[in-house]
């Protein structure tokens, strides 16, 4: 299976809401749970811009077309934050762009030596940062994925279940360029399966993980995934299916640690 990322240029949009009707939250709005893992949704698609930094410092932004594709997903995820800012907004809850930016900057030294450190690391381990870039990408976007069904599912709401299946519809091109990338780079060496596995088991941690607080980290992926084993078998599998991952149970094994019942 290929990625056109030409395609994927020339077809990209804003998530469509215009059609849907945000009158509607006012006799039916969401429940706390729901708005809060979606102010952190929201924080997270917000921040692409500064995982987008952090790889612009790392041998993928050498690559013609990660390059090409990262700027073109940076303005998706954006606009993901804006839908998702406005229906927060509905409800009293304001996410600033502006102001979650800032709250980055401030964050200061831990913030400032992300880069520096990323692009020593990756330095270090060549090309092969490829691989683990590409892998952590699908393995981040595959949780999207799952997160907004899931989530559409839950809310079963005339305004929320629609928009968040679109959201899911678009993470569904992120998820294929980035398998099909990791893919390429999983094969080009001997080498980078066996570094992208030591990195996926012992470093990745679900989306949000080390910049939200840890307690909306633990709400998030309770409210969405609790008593969801199957859903993370399935998740693995995907992830296992690719080049020299098999038997790797990252999601399993993630969320366990953060003490999800599965
Ligand atoms: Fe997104
Ligand atoms: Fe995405």
């Amino acid at each position: 299976m290929a990625f056109d990322i030409d395609h994927f240029a020339e077809t990209s949009l804003p998530v469509k809401y215009a059609d849907l009707d945000f009158d509607l939250f006012d006799e039916q709005p969401l429940d706390a749970q729901t708005l809060r893992s979606l102010r952190y949704m929201c924080d997270v698609e917000y921040h692409t811009s500064c995982f987008l930094r952090d790889l612009l410092v790392t041998p993928s932004h050498r690559e013609e077309e990660a390059g090409g594709f990262m700027t073109v997903w940076n303005r998706e995820e954006y606009w993901h934050g804006e839908a998702l800012a406005r229906v927060l907004g509905r409800h009293g809850i304001v996410v600033d762009y502006d102001e979650v930016k800032a709250k980055r900057v401030k964050l200061g030294w831990r913030a400032a030596l992300g880069p520096m450190k990323q692009s020593s690391l990756s330095n270090l381990v060549g090309k092969d940062f490829l691989a683990v870039h590409m892998t952590w990408g699908a393995a981040n976007e595959l949780s999207a994925v799952a997160a907004y069904r899931r989530l559409s599912a839950m809310v079963d709401h005339p305004v929320m279940t629609p928009l968040l299946k679109r959201i899911a519809q678009q993470e569904t091109r992120h998820v294929a360029y980035y398998t099909t990338s990791a893919r390429r780079y999983l094969e080009a060496s001997e080498r980078a399966p066996k570094l992208v596995r030591l990195v996926m088991s012992k470093v990745w941690k679900p989306v949000g993980s080390g910049m939200m607080d840890e307690s909306e980290v633990r709400h998030v992926m309770n409210h969405l995934f609790a008593h969801q084993g199957d859903e993370l078998d399935k998740l693995d599998k995907r992830v296992q299916k690719m080049h020299g991952l098999d038997g790797l149970t990252i999601f399993r094994s993630a969320f366990a640690r953060l003490g999800v019942p599965a």
